[in-house]
């Protein structure tokens, strides 16, 4: 179905539910948030404050045995709401510890609690659930998800990879703390987000139990797990826990020797750290093809080079803590992580963010550097093209050479904390650019962010 077509259609049902919202007792939770690129993403009518994971993981069989505890609130008074979960069997379901009905629809787990919820009313859901997760395949052919590798998984999710190991509102716009514990055959690692507030083993399974208790959007979890060189310490002063391959320890040494320089010199741009715990995760996952900035522990697929490792850290600030609202928005993310790099690039010598920003420009009319622009990819296959992240970085640039680096430096520090722990919009971004520079920005954002081909400078 054209995208259209689905949003204009997700609108009007979230309008129906809304519209009804305070007046029934027996309201529906709408199916999703109305994201225009994911309408089914996340699900209306409440807000999770917690997570509580419990897995299991056979890497032998691949089964996973789950059990997740969520914390919530009703937003509205509901006789049924929906989770995000693809696959698996469910073995019960309560709510605030009734058993409830429920059924499945694609991605949406719909339950109907025995006593239909208050506008208000924190309540607690209980899935247990089990079977061998499936990855996500994208509009962009990319898999995410719960990957299986030959010695355990690589687990990343963005954008839409988290309900292939357990049942969330999977949407950016609703944060929640975690606490995820992860039991594996002794031998093995788990890793998920945070500290490691547990790690015990019994009878040849060790539960490793970790706890991120930051604000995190669901795509940013992890369990990834297998066979790893842990090194535990201190980076820049925070608490790090890195987890590497055996095959990729060599080809690693490089990039992490420069860790601690990353996290200072993103610190005196962005501002402080925003999380109590750093690290990564750097597995041996060939056919996953990417990294991801999972919170605290971004996730690279092999050995990074300095360079991803600077862009998945600048994450930490540029889409974990400062989070997009909708994912069109996801230049706020890469095209001021590719900055980051550009950035980086200049501090250790390499080069300046004017000469790659030259260098992309001088690309022809006729590269797909150019459309769809960065503002507005338009759809979900293009969310990680080439405009999102040269294009949106350049956009960046741009700003800089309008507002000079004053302004510059003031706004991108301003961004960062102001809307820390936050979501987003481009439209925010304009107004406080506008605002810490004096300047009309809009004329020049337009043509850079949302203007198809070449930008005339
Ligand atoms: N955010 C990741 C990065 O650091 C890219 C994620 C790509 N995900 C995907 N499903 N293709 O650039
Ligand atoms: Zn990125």
């Amino acid at each position: 179905m054209p995208r259209g077509r689905v949003l204009t259609l997700a609108v009007l049902v979230s309008a129906v539910f809304a519209a009804h919202a305070n007046a029934r007792f027996d309201a529906l939770g709408s199916p999703g948030l109305g994201d225009p690129l994911f309408p089914l993403a996340g699900n209306g009518g409440y807000d999770v404050g917690h997570y509580a994971l419990q897995l299991a993981y056979e890497p032998r069989t691949k089964v996973l045995d789950g059990s997740a505890t969520i914390t919530a609130t009703a937003r509205q008074n509901l006789a049924r709401f929906d989770l995000d979960l693809r696959g698996f069997r469910i073995g019960s379901l309560k709510v605030d510890g009734r058993p409830a009905a429920f059924g499945r629809n694609g991605q949406e787990l719909q339950i109907t609690p025995a006593i239909p919820l208050k506008s208000g009313r924190q309540f607690v859901v209980n899935v247990s659930y089990s079977g061998v997760p499936s990855a996500v395949t994208d509009p962009d052919g990319s898999i995410e998800g719960w990957v299986a590798t030959n010695d355990g998984a690589f687990v990343v999710g963005e954008p839409q990879g988290s309900p292939s190991w357990f049942p969330s509102n999977d949407n950016p716009r609703d944060k929640a703390s975690y606490d995820i514990s992860v039991t594996v055959p002794a031998g093995l690692t788990a890793v998920s987000n945070g500290t490691l507030v547990g790690q015990s083993t019994r009878n040849g399974r060790t539960t490793f139990a970790w706890r991120e208790s930051f604000p995190m959007a669901s795509y940013l979890a992890t369990a990834t797990l297998g066979r790893f060189v842990v090194t535990k310490g201190r980076v820049a002063g925070i608490p790090s826990y890195v987890a590497v391959d055996p095959s990729q320890v060599a080809g690693s040494a490089a990039a992490l020797a420069q860790f601690p320089e990353i996290v200072r010199f993103l610190s005196s741009i962005y501002g402080p750290y925003p999380f109590d715990t750093v690290g990564a995760i750097i597995d041996n996952a060939p056919e996953v093809g990417y990294a991801l900035e999972s919170q605290t522990k971004p996730n690279f697929d092999s050995a990074p080079d300095v360079t991803t490792l600077a862009h998945e850290i600048s994450h930490q600030w540029v889409g974990d803590s400062v989070t997009l609202t909708t994912w069109p928005d996801i230049w706020l993310h890469e095209g001021f992580a590719t900055y980051s790099e550009w950035l980086w690039a200049d501090h250790t010598g390499q080069f300046t963010p004017q000469a790659a920003f030259d260098y992309y420009y001088s690309l022809p009319d006729s590269n797909p550097l150019w459309s769809p622009p960065p503002g507005a990819p338009g759809d979900a296959a293009n969310l990680f093209g080439d405009p999102v992240y040269f294009r949106g970085a350049m956009t960046l640039q741009v700003l800089r050479n309008t507002v000079g680096d004053a302004a510059f430096f003031r706004i991108l520090r301003r961004w960062a904390t102001q809307y820390r722990y936050g979501n987003v919009t481009t439209a925010q971004f304009i107004a406080l650019a506008q605002q810490e520079s004096h300047m009309d920005l809009g004329a020049m954002f337009h043509r850079w962010l949302y203007e198809p081909g070449k930008p005339a400078v």
